[in-house]
């Protein structure tokens, strides 16, 4: 069981010198947790250290939901100071972001890791988009800020950058005394990866570097192609800098059309116009204040995103 949640032996080795690539100070040998995708990876290590035995016992979650993201921009005391709580214990934060778009940038990490310096909290972090990133913008681990390898578990997986959504393959990287609670949980809740997944993993973290030019240059070509019609159609849109989702603010759609709230007018764009969103408020903690958003996605091909885009002008009328 242990090995397995390691990673079988060459994806394990493999991952480990990427990492290491990336950061020379990252020893990341005993720091790697291989697991049933990204997102249970943020449940197994609120889990580990949910534990009363552990040092840091209580997770504090800061998440981009619970900020404005209208503004989109990082305030060093806006964003993060509402939401502190002295009991807080760790920072969570995704990024590049689902469903911003937001990229965070090194000053802005330097605010976060000071903050967890200081407070001696955790930074726990989703990192699955790292390799879709727009407009030559360079994905920074937090984890490779001074003072902040030993403080970070970094969540990642290869369903973004790889596009098999449906393997759930992701990783988590920690100091050996972080992910030894992670693996415990790991090994009791989804026990392993799948085998044959995670050999087909090894494949995939040895493509050659071009690999990611192409991924981040036709992500980026569809990016700037959906959210030219998008705007044409008249929703103002927030330009993502990495994932692959626009986020939109719609309220003046919504009392157009008569929709209440954004699940309203995301039904309204599926039965009327014939394109498929999601409602804003279901990345909010605080739901109201996504209520008058729209999620839109672009990992699909040119043929469909212009003919969603031609449907899209009929709101524009
Ligand atoms: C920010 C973020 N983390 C994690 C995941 C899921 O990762 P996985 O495919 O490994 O379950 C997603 C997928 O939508 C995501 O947007």
């Amino acid at each position: 069981m242990a090995r397995l949640a390691e990673g079988v032996r060459p994806l394990h080795i493999g991952q480990c010198e990427r990492l290491r690539d990336l950061d020379a100070n990252l020893a990341v040998a005993d720091q790697l947790v291989f697991q049933l995708s990204g997102q249970p990876g943020i449940a197994h290590t609120r889990i580990a250290f949910a534990n009363n035995q552990s040092r840091h016992k209580e997770i504090y979650v800061m998440d981009y939901d619970g900020a404005n993201v209208a503004r989109l921009t990082f305030d060093r005391t806006i964003d993060i100071l509402p939401v502190w709580s002295p009991d807080g214990k760790a920072i969570v934060f995704n990024s590049p972001n689902n469903p911003s778009g937001k990229v965070f940038s090194r000053a802005e990490l330097q605010v976060i890791a000071d903050l967890c310096i200081k407070h001696d909290l955790l930074a726990i972090t989703d990192e699955i988009y790292e390799h879709i990133i727009y407009d030559g913008l360079g994905h920074i681990p937090i984890a490779t800020l001074p003072g902040m390898a030993d403080r970070t578990i970094t969540i990642s997986g290869i369903s973004k950058s790889y596009s098999v959504t449906g393997w759930r393959v992701g990783y988590a990287v920690a100091s050996p005394e972080l992910s030894l609670g992670i693996r415990r949980a790991h090994d009791f809740i989804t026990v392993g990866a799948p085998h044959p997944l995670q050999e087909a993993a090894v494949t995939a973290l040895g493509l050659p570097d071009p690999y990611y030019v192409h991924l981040r240059e036709s992500y980026q070509a569809r990016r700037d192609l959906l959210l030219g019609r998008v705007e044409e159609a008249g929703f103002v849109a927030y330009k993502p800098r990495g994932a692959y989702y626009i986020l939109t603010e719609a309220e003046h759609f919504l009392k157009r059309f008569n929709c209440r709230d954004d699940h309203e007018f995301a039904l309204y764009l599926i039965r009327e116009i014939g394109v498929a969103t999601v409602p804003g408020s279901s990345f909010y903690a605080h739901r109201e204040l996504g209520r008058t958003k729209i999620r839109f996605c672009f990992p699909k091909t040119d043929d469909m995103l212009i003919e969603a885009g031609r449907r899209l002008q009929k709101l524009a009328r």
